[in-house]
């Protein structure tokens, strides 16, 4: 449940719609399927067999799967400088969700032309203060959480306020592929246009299926350690990256036709794409301006709240564990000083998208090269390195006993994993950065 929480998030609600819009649609979301049956569920797979193994941090999971080499403790920084950068930026579109839940609360999306949604995100993003006081809510909300100890409650709480949010996407989507210009949207969903592909396309694919994952930087491992040991571990992680999937696929299918009856708005708007649309599939629910709209509005944007914090506790616990099983640092103070340190990086990462968003390097602001260095860079190598790991230093039969619960789980998805993480996988990433970089 922990790692379905961690997982499903607005990586998938919110960045995934960026994604194939930037990306150009149907051929992007092919690919993306495609990399998560082929890397995510199977890199996941193999991010909770370290971890559960290990039993303990990321560091320590390595150097007892290694067979007690030292070296391979140096992974454990991974979830470190990972996390940090992570949370920096993605506090930002959980502080931009929790701002739009309280405008939900107060009426503000009643009775305002779509011209008007398009202005006021960019106004409420654009400055330098306002959405700071959302983003710092979020960091209490979520360092009180780890503070406390209280995460595992806040996840099964999230059991039950999962389904719900599922539903009220589904029923988001009957309405949205209602709207007026909504086969357009569909088109650009399900008609794939190669021509649309470029270099870069794969490579975001990839780190689109590993952001929304949330693999290849320690997190799942870090969490895999609490899991018991009769798991059937390919079950969950192909569970949960179906699941995953699917709540993507949705969620495209609420944006993309909404954005063809906006006018003026085209697919590729970026990271404010979805919180411009919604709030006009919402003027559209039950008829626009009744009560019900209003109740389903507000419930669904403190259900997309809550999907996200159970994200980013996630971000902050995996930070937090290093430091406490390293140096048996106490967690809330942990907690507190690394809140505060991603609270001023997301400050930095809030202002690119105004006063600093002339501020870039290598052309990106700093919000976009945060995500650029986590969904680009490390997750792949991350996944790429525990590939390597699992499939070539650690021997097989450790291996072989540890995903199949000491070989009481019986199935051919054994052999395809193992040559998936022994060949498949770590060449097709190497080609995809090779791709990326032109050669
Ligand atoms: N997978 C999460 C989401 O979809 C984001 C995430 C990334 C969480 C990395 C933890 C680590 O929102």
């Amino acid at each position: 449940m922990a790692a379905a929480g961690s997982a499903v998030g607005l990586g998938n609600i919110w960045r995934f719609p960026t994604e194939t819009g930037m990306n150009g649609g149907a051929a992007f979301i092919l690919i993306y399927v495609l990399f998560m049956i082929l890397f995510g569920a199977p890199i996941m797979l193999t991010e909770f067999t370290i971890g559960r193994y290990g039993q303990k941090d990321v560091a320590d999971s390595f150097e007892r799967m290694s067979g007690g080499r030292k070296g391979w403790r140096l992974m454990g920084l991974m979830p470190v400088v990972a996390g940090l950068l992570v949370l920096s930026y993605y506090a930002v579109v959980c502080g931009w969700t929790l701002y739009y839940a309280y405008v939900a609360g107060i009426d503000g999306f009643a009775g305002k032309t779509p011209e008007q949604y398009v202005s006021d995100f960019q106004q409420f993003a654009a400055s330098p203060t306002e959405p700071l006081i959302w983003i710092l809510l979020i960091m209490i909300i979520t360092c009180g959480i780890i503070s406390l100890g209280v995460r595992k409650g806040i996840e099964r709480g999230a059991k039950i306020l999962m389904p719900l949010l599922f539903v009220c996407i589904i029923v988001l989507v009957c309405f949205s592929v209602s709207l007026p210009n909504a086969e357009r949207g569909l088109k650009f969903l399900f008609y794939p246009d190669f021509s649309k592909i470029n270099g870069s396309t794969a490579l975001s694919a990839l780190g689109q299926a590993f952001f929304s994952l949330s693999v290849g930087i320690g997190c799942l491992c870090t969490y895999a350690c609490y899991f018991r040991k009769d798991v059937n571990l390919f079950k969950d992680s192909l569970a949960v990256a179906f699941i995953d999937t699917l709540v993507a696929l949705m969620a495209g299918l609420i944006i993309f036709p909404a954005v063809y009856s906006v006018p003026g708005l085209t697919p590729d708007a970026g990271p404010s794409l979805v919180f411009i649309t919604l709030p006009n599939v919402f003027q559209h629910v039950f008829g626009g301006a009744s009560v019900f709209a209003y109740a389903f509005s507000l419930l669904f944007y403190v259900l997309l709240v809550i999907a996200a914090i159970t994200s980013s506790i996630s971000m902050l616990e995996m930070v937090v564990a290093y430091f406490h099983e390293e140096y048996g640092w106490s967690r809330p103070a942990v907690a507190v000083a690394v809140s505060i340190f991603c609270m001023l990086l997301a400050a930095g990462c809030s202002l690119s998208f105004g006063v600093w968003a002339d501020k870039t390097v290598f052309g990106l602001g700093m919000f976009d090269l945060f995500d650029f260095i986590v969904a680009k860079l490390l997750m792949p190598v991350g996944s790429f390195v525990m590939c390597i790991f699992l499939g070539w230093v650690v021997d097989e039969k450790t291996v072989r006993m540890e995903v199949t619960n000491g070989g009481k789980i019986q199935t051919v998805l054994y052999p395809v994993w193992r040559f998936i993480i022994r060949y498949f996988a770590p060449i097709g990433i190497i080609l995809i950065f090779i791709n990326e970089i032109g050669w």
